[in-house]
């Protein structure tokens, strides 16, 4: 399973990256506003940091305004990934960029459907939103399941990238569904590393390291 960041912040990319485990990174137009810097510098300050896929996302709704673009964002790296919305004009820019062999990702999936719509105009990548579909009171996790199985019911190569993510919960039952992805907060990843026994086994190791020495 990989692991994406999900932010701009370059500080927490540097920090995440420090230990080994971010294979990528992805941004929205949300988290790049709150860089306070265009996306075009952002991607590419990211891309001098991580050596792996940098999603990007289009601001344009019309198709011919999406490829322009993804076409301005695909010259900053080989690694860019074009985040495109589920819409119908996403989908023609979708077909269209993996024809060129142009990664994509789509996002804002809510549904199986969206998904398998977005995996046969040959999406690299699909973003079912877990967390925002926890809010609305459905279980975003059984979106995954659904979507692992469909893609492998038809040999879809489309991975799936567990998106939203809000806590370490999400991150193991993205694992277990079988997501071949999931971009985390940096929070929530320094979360993983964290269990009451393994603090307790430590502190218990080094105060009997101690009284050993004596
Ligand atoms: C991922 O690609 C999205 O940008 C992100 O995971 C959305 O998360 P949020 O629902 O916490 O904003």
């Amino acid at each position: 399973m990989q692991f994406f960041l999900d932010t701009g912040d370059l500080n927490e990319i540097k920090t995440a990256h420090s230990w080994g485990l971010i294979d990528g990174v992805t941004t929205n137009p949300s988290i790049v506003a709150k860089t306070g810097k265009d996306q075009m510098t952002l991607i590419r300050e990211i891309c001098e940091i991580i050596d792996g896929p940098i999603s990007a996302e289009v601001i344009a709704l019309d198709a011919p305004g999406m490829l322009k673009e993804a076409a301005e964002l695909a010259k900053i790296n080989k690694n860019v990934v074009i985040k495109l919305p589920m819409t119908k004009d996403g989908m023609i820019a979708c077909k269209k960029l993996s024809a060129d062999g142009v990664k994509t990702n789509v996002t804002l999936i809510f549904s199986a459907n969206q998904a398998l719509l977005a995996a046969k105009n040959g999406a690299t990548y699909v973003s079912p939103f877990i967390g925002r579909l926890d809010d609305v009171g459905q279980t975003g996790m059984d979106l995954i399941a659904e979507i692992r199985t469909i893609f492998n019911n038809y040999g879809f190569e489309t991975q799936i990238l567990a998106a939203s993510v809000r806590h370490s919960e999400h991150v193991k039952m993205s694992a277990l569904a079988g997501a071949d992805v999931a971009t985390i907060p940096l929070k929530v990843l320094e979360g993983l590393f964290s269990h009451p026994l393994t603090k307790m086994g430590l502190d218990q190791f080094l105060a009997d390291h101690a009284k050993s020495k004596k």
